[in-house]
């Protein structure tokens, strides 16, 4: 239900069990009717794990490295964002049915939650997973400075939150999961945040062949370089910095904030991390997945 926090608008409400924004829960219906078509490639992540940074390299192969076409419009407009509603303006659905094949789309959605289309026609998902404690950090201070967001609180308040599932999204946790447990009976490429940190030009290469795209050496150079966190904050259709203050206040904390692998060490005291440690190996049980935790 919507209810009002410190005086900060909470727009969140529920679908099964899982927050989202009140608008994207008003707009169900044609969100979960949405009809995907087999060449469509939809970017997949669960919130601050490093979706900007995949829509960029996505682009930037998909424009042959032609950094002028990559300006045409903000990174937010490029990928219609399935779920995303804010009346009057035009959701997500409609900017995907408006935009001509082959579509990139983008979602924060976890897999019980996907329109069934996607599934259906067999798309290709590409999927970016972040360690749980730099998405903890990133996400606390993005909820700050994201008026839309309820208030994260105290970071003690936030730790609660997150470990508990009670963010927009929902748990960390099972989005991982379900993710990584479909990746092998679809086609999924499935991505590390710390792996592109480490080695981008290694998994910019995995992203141009699973698009199908073949580009040469100086073009897949170029691409490390326009996509590195630095030329990336200071891009004006990446960096946010038109949208207002009265939505995104980057005076509290920029979009492109830090971009780091480990910055967890800086907010988590030894008391949380142990207890972060035992919560993780609970919920995590019995599944392969791998995390970096620093490089
Ligand atoms: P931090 O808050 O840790 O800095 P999303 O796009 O899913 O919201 O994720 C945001 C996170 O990705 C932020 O993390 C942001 O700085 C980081 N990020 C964005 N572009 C990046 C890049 N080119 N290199 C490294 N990190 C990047």
């Amino acid at each position: 239900a919507l209810s009002t926090e410190l005086g900060k608008q909470t727009q969140l409400s529920e679908v099964a069990g899982i927050l989202l924004q009140t608008a994207t829960v008003g707009n169900w219906s044609h969100i979960q009717s949405f009809e995907a078509k087999p060449d469509d490639l939809l970017i997949c992540t669960y919130p601050k794990s490093g979706t900007t940074w995949i829509q960029e390299i996505v682009d930037m192969i998909e424009q042959n490295g032609d950094v002028e076409k990559c300006q045409r419009a903000l990174i937010q407009h490029r990928h219609p964002f399935i779920e995303w509603a804010r009346p009057p303006q035009p959701s997500g659905v409609e900017k995907a049915k408006a935009m001509p094949s082959p579509r990139i789309l983008r979602t924060h959605l976890p897999t019980r939650l996907l329109p069934p289309s996607f599934w259906e026609n067999n798309c290709k998902f590409l999927y970016v997973a972040r360690n749980a404690k730099d998405c903890m950090v990133s996400y606390y201070h993005f909820q700050r400075m994201n008026q839309m967001l309820p208030d994260a609180g105290t970071w003690e308040e936030y730790f609660e939150s997150f470990i508990n599932g009670k963010v927009a999204w929902g748990s960390w946790f099972d989005h991982v999961k379900g993710w990584w447990e479909i990746k092998d009976r679809y086609q999924v490429l499935f991505l590390f945040f710390e792996d592109i940190k480490r080695d981008p030009k290694h998994e910019i290469q995995k992203v141009m062949q699973f698009m199908g795209k073949s580009l040469n050496e100086t073009v897949i150079d170029r691409i490390v370089q326009e996509t590195s966190f630095e030329k990336m904050k200071e891009n004006p259709m990446i960096n946010r910095s038109t949208i207002p203050k009265s939505i995104l206040d980057q005076s509290i904390s920029p979009f492109m904030r830090k971009g780091t692998v480990g910055d967890w060490k800086n907010h988590f005291t030894v008391a949380q991390n142990e207890r972060f440690d035992e919560i993780y190996r609970k919920k995590m049980e019995g599944t392969s997945i791998n995390f970096c935790m620093e490089l």
